[in-house]
């Protein structure tokens, strides 16, 4: 199976998770899109969803299923997202699509969180994914230099030559050479860096479920 037939396959399987009538969370990026296109043929099911992103709120409305605020509504049964990387209790790295922020907002909001990836997203230690922090402007270059005190080499993301402005109106620091072995301790502390809006480890909104492609087939974890 190619890794596009991968994120079907969890795409299409998310949708067990998906309760009639209840408004489902939903993430960002090349995985959730298969998600959003099978949520498509239910949408007759589900009042709607709330949205990580301008992309994904862009998918959704396209495919004719209306977008709530996350403060119109109360806590959501599911959320369904990608991960850049995903351990064996369920901590994660996401952030590649740069939609971290809101990406935490709704799983904060949401019962469980129903992670879909494929198998290469798998790993025994966070890290070697560079990981994203939403950052304010101008605080990037002091919090670059925490992260070298870490051992760890910051970069502002670019795009088309210029710094990556987020939908919250924020940058992007990439930070590599990382090894995270305490997911929860080490989000809990960069969160409190000043200029800090969110750091991409998902350890205390860790998944429930992880929905993975293998090409063997679809592997169940629960957490
Ligand atoms: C976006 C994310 C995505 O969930 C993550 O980057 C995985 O994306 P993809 O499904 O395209 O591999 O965190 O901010």
């Amino acid at each position: 199976m190619t890794q596009d037939e991968l994120k079907a396959l969890v795409g299409q399987a998310a949708l067990h998770y998906v309760t009639p009538g209840d408004i489902v969370g939903v993430g960002t990026g090349s995985t959730v899109n298969k998600f959003i296109e099978a949520l498509a043929g239910i949408k007759d099911q589900i009042p709607g969803a709330v949205s990580s992103s301008e992309a994904s709120t862009a998918r959704l409305k396209a495919l004719g299923i209306p977008v709530f605020e996350a403060n119109a509504v109360g806590e959501l049964s599911v959320y369904i997202d990608g991960a850049d990387e995903i351990d064996a209790l369920g901590h994660m790295i996401k952030g590649g699509g740069a939609a971290l922020t809101r990406e935490k907002i709704v799983a904060a909001q949401s019962r469980r969180f129903v992670c879909i990836a494929d198998e290469s997203k798998l790993v025994k230690v966070l890290g070697a994914f560079p990981l994203p922090v939403e950052v304010i402007p101008m605080a990037t270059a002091r919090i670059a230099r925490q992260f070298a005190q870490m051992g760890g080499l910051a970069q502002v993301r670019q795009k088309d030559g210029a710094p990556l402005v987020t939908d919250n109106g924020q940058h992007i620091l990439d930070v590599t050479g990382l090894q995270i072995a305490d997911p929860l301790v080490f989000e809990s502390q960069v969160n409190q860096w000043p200029g800090v809006v969110t750091v991409g480890v998902f350890a205390h909104q860790k998944a429930s479920v992880c929905l993975l492609g293998t090409p063997g087939g679809l592997k169940t974890l629960e957490f």
